[in-house]
């Protein structure tokens, strides 16, 4: 198929007009690589893999598989927005996996970062694999690959983040339709194809998700905790005007506890850092000022709405010496 570098005289997508054009290009291509075959994709939610979803949806429809995995890793309400905004309203061909207790129990007293990393990896390999061969005449895999992931591979800096990993015996051809583009262009085109903005806006959120927001051994009250408050942040940000305008925002909740009051007794408990940074290319960031008022009112609302936590920090270290997560 055609299409398979970025043209050097391709016009930046910035307008709908040039998004909708794309778009009719690409549906053309997917026809007629696909016929009347049959497509698998796993949906995580993100930008790419939801983009290449509503494209492929608009392409084939129902040859469309789509198998989104919640690892219980995910943020919260993220599996119900896929079944939501995919099954419900572009009447996707979508099966949802909920594989948490799977990855919960193999991360079980895990510490190391990698090897946490390398876990939920690995195992999200396996449960797509399976569900993968409960499909019959599956012939394509569609990925979310863009043209910053090809450049990036082609200079060695990191491996093509998508392509392979599934078993040998699963020889898919790949259906690639957003690989030309940069990643503003993927937003556009998304928005362009009716997705919501808060799917298509959103913050870079990292594969092993929460994982690595639960330093150590994960564990699933620690892992409510990150997940909760992360939500009241979002929401706070939401309502103050930063959202879109903080790079990146989120919660961590370390593996220990401390002495603190609630309702005149001694509570020892868990204590959640909040981190917040702007950067154009996550190699270097710098922390954004949240405005005091704002600050208080987020201790405030975490420290008695998230079980388990009596304290809130802030996390004023810009990238670096720290990296943007903690492990
Ligand atoms: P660090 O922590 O290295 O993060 O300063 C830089 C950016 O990369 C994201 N990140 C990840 N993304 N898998 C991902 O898909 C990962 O394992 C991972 N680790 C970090 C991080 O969220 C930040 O945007």
């Amino acid at each position: 198929m055609g299409n398979d570098r970025r043209p050097e005289d391709m016009v930046r997508i910035t307008t709908p007009e040039l998004a909708q054009a794309f778009i009719d290009e690409q549906i053309a291509l997917v026809k007629e690589q696909v016929g009347d075959k049959k497509v698998l994709l796993a949906l995580s939610g993100g930008v790419d893999s939801s983009v290449v979803a509503a494209l492929l949806i608009k392409a084939i429809g129902k040859q469309l598989v789509c198998v989104h995995v919640n690892h219980g890793l995910l943020r919260k309400g993220e599996p119900e927005q896929v079944i939501e905004v995919f099954k419900n309203q572009m009447d996707a061909n979508l099966i949802y996996v909920d594989a948490t207790d799977r990855f919960l129990d193999k991360l079980a007293g895990v510490t190391e970062p990698e090897t946490k990393r390398m876990i939920i990896g690995g195992e999200f390999i396996e449960v797509f694999a399976e569900e993968a061969r409960k499909l019959e005449g599956i012939e394509f895999l569609a990925q979310g690959t863009i043209w910053p992931d090809i450049l990036e591979s082609e200079h060695g800096i990191k491996a093509h983040h998508n392509a392979g990993g599934l078993p040998e015996d699963m020889n898919f051809e790949l259906v690639e339709p957003v690989k030309i583009l940069f990643k503003d262009e993927v937003r556009i085109v998304g928005k362009q194809l009716g997705l919501p903005d808060n799917m298509v806006y959103r913050q870079p959120f990292p594969g092993p998700g929460l994982g690595v927001r639960c330093p150590g051994a994960i564990t699933r009250d620690r892992l409510e905790a990150v997940r909760e408050s992360d939500a009241i942040l979002r929401e706070e940000f939401a309502k103050n005007g930063l959202e879109g305008k903080v790079w990146q925002y989120f919660t961590v909740v370390p593996d220990f506890k401390s002495t603190g009051i609630k309702d005149g007794k001694r509570a020892f408990e868990w204590c959640v850092i909040i981190r917040a940074v702007n950067t154009t290319d996550a190699m270097s960031a710098t922390v954004e000022e949240i405005p005091f008022a704002l600050m208080n009112h987020l201790v405030e609302r975490i420290t008695h709405e998230v079980k388990g936590v009596n304290r809130v920090l802030y996390d004023f270290t810009p990238k670096p010496t720290g990296t943007i997560e903690y492990e």
